[in-house]
């Protein structure tokens, strides 16, 4: 199961995504085991890995990028999607004062430039701009964004945790189309289904990715909603064979926008499985129970 989200470059994700954000907060961050965590997500379908120059403290794309360097035929089983323009304060950057944005197109273009050096490719099949930023000038970001897709240096564009009216304010500015936003959508964060950001995403022909598909973890922590919640989730999970966090993602997958569930797991045995969810049915009952239990009362 795919989403195809450029006819034109015949781009397509794999309907789940493999996050890489959490990927130096594992206690193994040697090269084998990234390896390890890129076959099992392979061989779950995941073949759309989601970075972002940030993360890692600026190091995850290059931990990952030693395993795209030791075997040249892995890069083209892949899609790599990255992100820019957040700022962080770092060792690595000992003049910066504060964290901030930066849409601008110098920023942007050696943002760019840093992914594919510590990636070891040669493109991006997608770049998304991180955060909307106050101070971004459309018509600026949006022709380095199409000069980047003319060069080829990525291969589409989107944005990230953006609303519909800034996401068209870039649109507006720009040749190519924006393919994706990615934002936060789980069983604990449904803003995204009743804000009518779903509702835009589909009027534009967009794709949607959901960045937290489990909450972060909090599905199975010690918090109110996640503990409403869990013991329907384990039920479904039983009937199905299957585990909760599965159902989860599978509750996700029900939705027509054809939501993308980025997922962020470290641990092996957790990747394996995770395809079950494409093909786990829900029932609309079912559907608005997890809904009701999550909310902690029924809909108006
Ligand atoms: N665009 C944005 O602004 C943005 C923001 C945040 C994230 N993202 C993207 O979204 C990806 C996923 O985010 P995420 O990592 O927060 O997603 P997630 O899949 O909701 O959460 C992953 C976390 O949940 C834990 N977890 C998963 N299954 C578990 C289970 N059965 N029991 C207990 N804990 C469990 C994992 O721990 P273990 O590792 O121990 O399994 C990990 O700490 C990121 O890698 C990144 O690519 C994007």
């Amino acid at each position: 199961m795919r989403v195809t989200v450029s006819e034109k470059s015949a781009l397509s994700y794999s309907r789940l995504v493999y996050g890489v954000w959490r990927l130096a907060d594992d206690a193994d961050v040697s090269v084998s085991h990234v390896r390890a965590k890129i076959d099992a997500a392979l061989a779950e379908g995941m073949t759309t890995f989601d970075h972002a120059d940030i993360y890692g403290d600026y190091e995850c794309e290059a931990l990952f990028g030693k395993a795209l360097a030791e075997d040249g035929n892995l890069r083209e089983q892949m899609q790599l999607v990255s992100k820019c323009d957040i700022a962080l304060i770092s060792d690595k950057f000992p003049a910066r004062r504060v964290k901030y944005y930066d849409t601008s197109a110098d920023y942007i273009r050696s943002s760019v430039e840093n992914s594919l050096r510590h990636l070891h490719t040669d493109r991006l099949d997608t770049l998304l701009i991180h955060r909307p930023d106050p101070l971004m000038d459309a018509a600026e970001t949006g022709k380095v964004l199409d000069d980047l897709i003319d060069s080829g240096k990525i291969l589409s564009a989107g944005v990230s945790n953006f609303r519909p009216e800034s996401w068209r304010l870039l649109q507006k500015h720009m040749t190519h189309k924006l393919v994706v936003n990615q934002i936060e959508i789980s069983v604990l964060h449904r803003e995204a289904f009743i804000n009518d950001d779903l509702s835009a995403l589909q009027l534009d022909d967009m794709a949607v990715m959901a960045w937290s598909p489990l909450a972060g973890g909090r599905l199975f922590a010690d918090d109110a909603a996640a503990q409403r919640v869990r013991p329907l989730l384990q039920a479904i999970a039983e009937q199905n064979d299957t585990r909760i966090d599965v159902v989860a993602l599978a509750w996700l997958i029900q939705h027509p926008a054809q939501i993308m569930p980025v997922v962020g797991t470290n641990n092996l045995q957790r990747i394996k499985g995770l395809g079950k969810a494409l093909n786990l049915f829900m029932d609309r009952e079912t559907w608005f129970e997890i809904w009701t239990a999550a909310a902690g009362h029924e809909v108006p």
